[in-house]
């Protein structure tokens, strides 16, 4: 049977450039990078041009970038480093309610040690509202958080306007560009962030590698504690070959994304125009500001973890929701908080494209799909008691 990747936003294979330039420092570039002797030196030499190459795609200056082992991790240094570092300015943090798991939960910890949380709300579409984040600021705020790019739904936030607000405000900006970096053009300047998460592994680089963008100059204190690599925020040995990996695919991500992006663009609304005519399918997220990759979509009548699997009968793969939250069987918070009700977002159905998808693959998806649907809704417990409004 032939497999159909279409989970892209979940993760990416590894490119094989990246692969290739990664291999010598497996086995031959070993060297720590902490070490003085040779092998140290040559490790430290391509520690420094991978950042260098990632600093240089966001506009960042080389001693900005941090690297940790995942958006997670990076994420929780922002928001937790940012929370114990600045203590004595105030208490009061401000994401909004489409956030990663790992920005919730590293909210909620910092809750229980007595920071306060605001939770924006959003529009129908997923859009932060910058006069929200205004009004939400108190003399108490130390940082707002905004995702740049939603996993879930796609939607591509006002970031820029966002940060505006808080350099005026004098109050730090983070935002989660963990999906849309390698996509869309970043400026770390233009976008007035003071701190930004990416991952390697949604770019088509290796897992096991991230990075934080953080403002020379902004107040943070660091989780790990040790040898003091990092220049102090993130101590322990260099995973070095999944950096190399990291910068490589970034690099090509750059190169590409001119021809990627409108190719993707493309076969994304010609796959949502098409989904659109089957009978109680809605589109989640913007129309038009989201993801180039992103198709996110529900089915009256239909639970999600069913279509995932019948599709998965058929080879292909896609998802209910994000990756981690797909597992709990519980409505995702995003779709929540866009307006669905429970039964609709339980009914959605998240399709990422990515670099190898191709116009046939999507045709197989349209061609199998509709049968899908026909056959859970004519088992549905919904059908009964729940009315499907236009
Ligand atoms: C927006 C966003 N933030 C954070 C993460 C976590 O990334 P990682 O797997 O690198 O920890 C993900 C991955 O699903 C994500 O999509």
């Amino acid at each position: 049977m032939k497999k159909v990747y279409l989970d892209y936003a979940a993760t990416t294979p590894v490119d094989k450039r990246a692969v290739r330039a990664m291999i010598p420092y497996f086995a031959e570039k070993f060297g720590n990078t902490m070490s003085l002797h040779f092998f140290g030196q040559e490790s430290k030499l391509a520690l420094e041009n991978s950042r260098q190459i990632l600093a240089d795609s966001i506009n960042a200056d080389l001693n900005e970038i941090i690297f940790t082992s995942s958006a997670t991790e990076s994420n929780n240094l922002a928001l937790k480093g940012i929370a114990f570092g600045n203590k004595n300015k105030g208490n009061h943090i401000i994401i909004s309610s489409i956030e990663h798991p790992c920005i919730v939960e590293s909210a909620k910890s910092l809750k229980k040690q007595g920071f306060e949380i605001t939770e924006l709300p959003v529009d129908k579409y997923g859009m932060v509202n910058p006069e929200d984040v205004e009004k939400a600021i108190t003399e108490k705020t130390i940082l707002v958080s905004i995702i740049h790019a939603s996993n879930e739904i796609g939607t591509v936030e006002p970031i820029e306007e966002i940060g505006k607000i808080c350099k005026e405000k004098g109050v730090y900006f983070h935002t989660d560009a963990s999906q849309s970096f390698g996509k869309i053009p970043i400026d770390v300047n233009k976008m007035n962030v003071d701190l930004l998460t990416a991952s390697s592994h949604k770019i088509y680089g290796p897992k096991g590698a991230g990075l934080l963008y953080i403002r020379d100059g902004v107040k943070i204190e660091p989780l790990l504690h040790g040898g003091g690599q990092e220049n102090g925020l993130r101590s322990s040995t260099i995973n070095l070959a999944a950096i190399v990996g990291f910068a490589k695919a970034a690099e090509i991500c750059e190169k590409e994304m001119k021809k990627e992006t409108p190719r993707l663009t493309k076969l994304r609304d010609k796959l949502i125009r098409s989904l659109l005519k089957i009978e109680g399918c809605k589109l989640n997220g913007h129309p038009k500001k989201r993801l180039s990759n992103n198709v996110n979509v529900w089915f009256s009548f239909v639970e999600g973890e069913s279509l995932v699997m019948q599709l998965d009968l058929h080879g292909i793969s896609c998802s209910t929701g994000s990756a981690c939250s797909s597992i709990k069987l519980e409505p995702s918070p995003v779709l929540l908080a866009i307006g669905l009700k429970p039964q609709e977002a339980h009914g959605s159905l998240r399709i990422s494209l990515g670099r190898q998808t191709t116009q046939k693959e999507i045709n197989y998806l349209l061609k199998v799909l509709p049968k899908i649907i026909k056959k859970i809704r004519a088992i549905s417990p919904f059908k009964n008691n729940y009315e499907y409004k236009e």
